[in-house]
């Protein structure tokens, strides 16, 4: 088959939460690229107008929502805009997300006592898990009627590497919520398969986005989780476009409950 076969999302209709900045716009500008219609939606309303602007300039079919994943009736009229608009959805990129700040060592291999379990706050642990976990149940909840009633769809989480290993530079919360949409898509490709509804995950590494204060922009942050990696570079959000137009195209018809790491090798363990 003609790889334009193969990968081919034209006409889709295709939902991106968190679509303003980074892995989400990437996701966007792809399927967009690709022939789909995409609806992206973000709570930031400003970086909402000008991802639109961006994408816009290639003349693809484009319109945005805000809206807020952690809030249920936010997600479900952001969802009804989509299906008002173009009759149906059959991709779900539920992509939103927020780091929960440092791991328990920094850099240099030092102790880092602020992301040590004792002082991690209540607070962030409620905000990372609404922000990340509780928003795919919440998605899924607001889509899966609608598929289920369309015979099938796609849901595709953003979920990390650090779904699977532990982490010393990362959040525990941070990995904790993610291990957690890592279960969730297996459990529920289990549960939704009868009704030819996938779900999958891409799985970062690393990449350079606006996540966490856009801190891996500085050479010095990314250092160490370059050295980590055995090919040595961590992920642009480039690197994601591939897996996203995959995992929702007839390529990857019959996967489902799985996790696509994109890590230059980091999770294999040092090299060198
Ligand atoms: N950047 C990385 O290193 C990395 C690695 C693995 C996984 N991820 C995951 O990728 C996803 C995207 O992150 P990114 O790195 O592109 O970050 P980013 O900050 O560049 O983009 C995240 C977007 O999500 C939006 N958002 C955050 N909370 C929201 C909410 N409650 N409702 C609606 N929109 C919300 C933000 O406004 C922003 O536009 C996240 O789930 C993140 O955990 C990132």
């Amino acid at each position: 088959m003609k790889a334009e076969n193969l990968f081919n999302v034209r006409g889709q209709t295709v939902v991106v939460t968190g679509a303003a900045s980074g892995i989400g716009l990437a996701y966007a500008s792809v399927m967009a690229a690709n022939g789909a219609h995409v609806e992206l939606i973000d709570r930031d309303a400003q970086a909402l107008a000008q991802a639109l602007e961006e994408l816009g300039a290639t003349g693809a079919q484009l319109h945005g929502k805000i809206a807020d994943v952690t809030q249920p009736e936010s997600l479900r009229q952001a969802f009804d805009h989509a299906i008002a608009r173009h009759g149906r959805i059959d991709t779900v990129f539920a992509n939103a997300g927020i780091s929960a700040g440092p791991g328990f060592l920094n850099g240099a291999g030092e102790r880092n006592p602020a992301g040590e379990v004792e002082n991690l706050s209540v607070e962030l642990w409620d905000r990372v898990i609404a922000t990340n976990t509780r928003s795919i149940f919440l998605t899924l909840q607001t889509v899966v009627p609608h598929f289920k009633q369309h015979g099938g769809g796609r849901i595709i989480a953003t979920s990390s590497i650090s779904a699977s290993k532990t982490e010393t530079l990362v959040s525990s919360i941070y990995a904790t919520s993610k291990a957690a949409v890592g279960y969730m898509v297996r459990q529920y490709a289990h549960e939704l398969a009868r009704y030819n509804i996938l779900v999958n995950a891409i799985a970062p590494g690393p990449v350079i986005t606006n996540i966490g204060g856009g801190r891996l922009k500085s050479p010095q942050a990314r250092a160490p989780f370059e050295q980590a990696a055995p090919l040595h570079s961590i992920c642009t959000v480039e690197d994601l476009q591939g897996a996203a137009l995959f995992l929702a195209s007839p390529a990857s018809r019959l996967i489902t409950g799985q996790q696509i790491i994109v890590d230059g090798g980091t999770t294999l363990g040092p090299a060198d």
